[in-house]
């Protein structure tokens, strides 16, 4: 049986680009799909950018809390920090002897900032070897992750093939699972929403802080009476991710019209919002304020995902002589 695994950095809160892009397609794939499925916060890797930890405890509770508001299933799944299994970290090791210097180099991750390597830590460069470790650990083999993430599950994938081919069987070879029909979703300036724009819409807020940050939202600067275009504004496009088919249509043709606001459109807009997550900001707020809750859960999805993990690696240890 197929199991799919997947992780989220706690280095921030997760906003609607995160939710709409990574974690809904992963629960989906995960109820699609026969096997278990891991799901786990990535405390480690933002270790890398984060180096506060009342604030890294924070966002791994508002991760933890965001995955059980979107259905998370404890009875089938497996929640957990990734830095309780410690082991994880003695598998990056292992992996590290055996990755080789350009594969990394390569990494995006670490390209995007090769041009001041002074910022760059050691962290930041294996981070994809500690991916790779997440990954097969657990035996997973369908990988859920947004586009950016692709490359590193083909180098855990790399790695992954390599070891057997010296070894024998002794990892799943894993399998990124992209859909390309994801948009990347916009933040309020427009570009890609992301926690280093500081341009999220945070669902999650209070609905006052929320309205504040849908009405950010740029637009051009038409006003109330002229025709505008749907396409090519951000209010629209996030509207139209999160509204029912009849609305969709509806708000394109008041923008087409005329006579209608783009103060309208985003109020318009943060009704949506407030209907469609209704009941996961109750469950995300019941969870926050009841952290001894959100505590058992995760404990409960540690000693399952433990017990995995030391299988796997025992057979890792065996080969090498550890
Ligand atoms: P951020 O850019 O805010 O730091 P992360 O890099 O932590 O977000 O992304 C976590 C997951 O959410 C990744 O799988 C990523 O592909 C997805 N994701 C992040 N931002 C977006 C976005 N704007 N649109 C679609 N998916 C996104
Ligand atoms: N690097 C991923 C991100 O920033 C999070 C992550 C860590 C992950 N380990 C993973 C995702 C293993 C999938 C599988 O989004």
């Amino acid at each position: 049986m197929e199991r799919v695994l997947t992780g989220i950095q706690s280095s921030g809160k997760p906003h609607l680009g995160n939710i709409l892009g990574a974690m809904l397609p992963a629960i989906n794939l995960a109820e699609q799909t026969k096997g278990d499925a891991l799901f786990f916060i990535a405390d480690l890797h933002s270790l890398t950018t984060i180096k506060d930890a009342k604030v890294r405890i924070d966002n791994v509770y508002s991760v933890a809390a965001a995955w059980l508001a979107f259905g998370f299933d404890s009875s089938k799944n497996i929640l957990y920090r990734q830095s309780r299994i410690r082991e994880v970290n003695e598998l990056t090791w292992y992996l590290s002897c055996y990755t080789k210097y350009p594969l990394l180099a390569n990494a995006h991750s670490f390209k995007s900032k090769a041009d001041k390597l002074s910022d760059v830590n050691a962290g930041l460069f294996i981070y994809p070897v500690l991916m790779a470790a997440d990954i097969l650990m657990y035996d997973a083999h369908l990988i859920p992750v947004g586009k950016d993430q692709k490359q590193h599950i083909e180098i855990a994938r790399d790695i992954a093939v390599h070891f057997n081919s010296l070894y024998g069987d002794i990892f799943v070879i894993p399998e990124p699972i992209v859909k390309e029909e994801i948009m990347t979703i916009p933040g309020v300036d427009g570009q890609k929403m992301s926690k280093s724009y500081k341009n999220i819409i945070d669902v999650f807020l209070p609905e006052k802080e929320l309205k504040k940050q849908v009405m950010c939202i740029i637009t051009d600067s038409k006003g109330v009476a002229d025709k505008k275009d749907p396409d090519t504004c951000t209010v629209f496009k996030l509207y139209a991710l999160l509204a029912e088919p009849s609305e969709i249509s509806e708000l394109r043709e008041k923008y087409l019209n005329g006579n209608y606001g783009y103060g309208s459109a985003k109020t318009d807009l943060l009704k949506v919002i407030m209907r469609k997550f209704e009941k996961e900001r109750i469950v995300y707020n019941k969870f926050m304020s009841n952290l001894s809750d959100l505590e058992d859960n995760l404990r409960m999805g540690e000693i399952k995902a433990k017990e995995i993990a030391l299988t796997v690696l025992e057979r890792v240890r065996t080969q090498l002589g550890f």
